[in-house]
């Protein structure tokens, strides 16, 4: 579904990534594993437009992303909950759903009934600012906010980042229910044990190269894995 090739991405001068390549097929989680500084965010950046890479090619469905722009991305059926969430604070938590979405989508009630199977802490929430959600419900607008966009391929950057150890298994089973609707998932994390828990393969960064990649049950038993991210 996703493919990148010998992707090379710089800041400037300075090279970040080098040398990537790495596929998600339709239905699988797929983590990206890495440390601080590893190159998560700036591999998802750049599968979204949001950064250009200096070479390697990226390929959606067979067609090529390169040339195309962020908005362009989306609609082929890419969405990103990015790091940090980027919610509007002051918007209330209805209009971060709804921004973005074409103003004919007909679909939007059925859509945000999903959304609050998913989380129901959202259905009492929805006319509040944003801003003034805890860190919790702050993450679950900005994986509702994807889905919104209902994305072939959705992209977590450090979904549980903050979160209480209570919360973040709660996250992790949601992550596996929208996976198991049909939503194919690039997952970036930390926390590697965790993410392989849901994951069918994976990706481990470091420096801004794949340093290792396999199953579950290879990265499990990776002793990189085992020393740097499991503990
Ligand atoms: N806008 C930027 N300009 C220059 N360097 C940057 C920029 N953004 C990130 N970097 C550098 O690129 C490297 C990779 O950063 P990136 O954000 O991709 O890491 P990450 O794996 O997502 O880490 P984290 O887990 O902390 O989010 C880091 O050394 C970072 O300092
Ligand atoms: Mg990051």
């Amino acid at each position: 579904m996703l493919e990148l090739m010998s992707v090379y991405t710089s800041y400037g001068k300075i090279k970040m990534l080098e040398n990537i390549d790495l596929v998600v097929n339709q239905g699988e989680v797929v983590c990206l594993l890495g440390s601080n500084g590893a190159g998560k965010s700036t591999t998802i950046k750049t599968i979204v437009g949001l950064l250009t890479p200096n070479s390697g090619q990226i390929h959606f469905e067979g067609q090529s992303l390169n040339s195309l722009k962020t908005f362009d991305i989306v609609r082929r059926g890419i969405s990103i909950a990015p790091e940090g969430r980027r919610l509007f604070p002051r918007m209330t938590v209805e209009q971060n759903l709804l921004i973005g979405l074409d103003e004919e989508k007909s679909n939007c009630d059925q859509l945000k009934c999903w959304i609050f199977e998913l989380f129901p802490a959202l259905k009492n929430r929805l006319n509040q600012a944003a801003g003034t959600l805890s860190g919790g419900e702050q993450a679950m607008v900005s994986i509702s906010r994807a889905l919104m966009q209902e994305p072939k391929l959705l992209i977590l950057d450090e979904p549980s980042f903050g979160l209480a150890p209570i919360l973040v298994e709660a996250f992790y089973q949601t992550i596996t229910e929208i996976n198991r609707h049909g939503t194919t998932i690039l997952l970036s994390e930390q926390n590697a044990g965790k993410a392989l828990e849901v994951s069918c393969r994976g990706y481990v960064l470091q420096k801004g190269t794949i340093h290792a990649s396999g199953s579950k049950e290879e990265l499990l038993d990776n002793d990189l894995v085992r020393a740097c991210y499991l503990g």
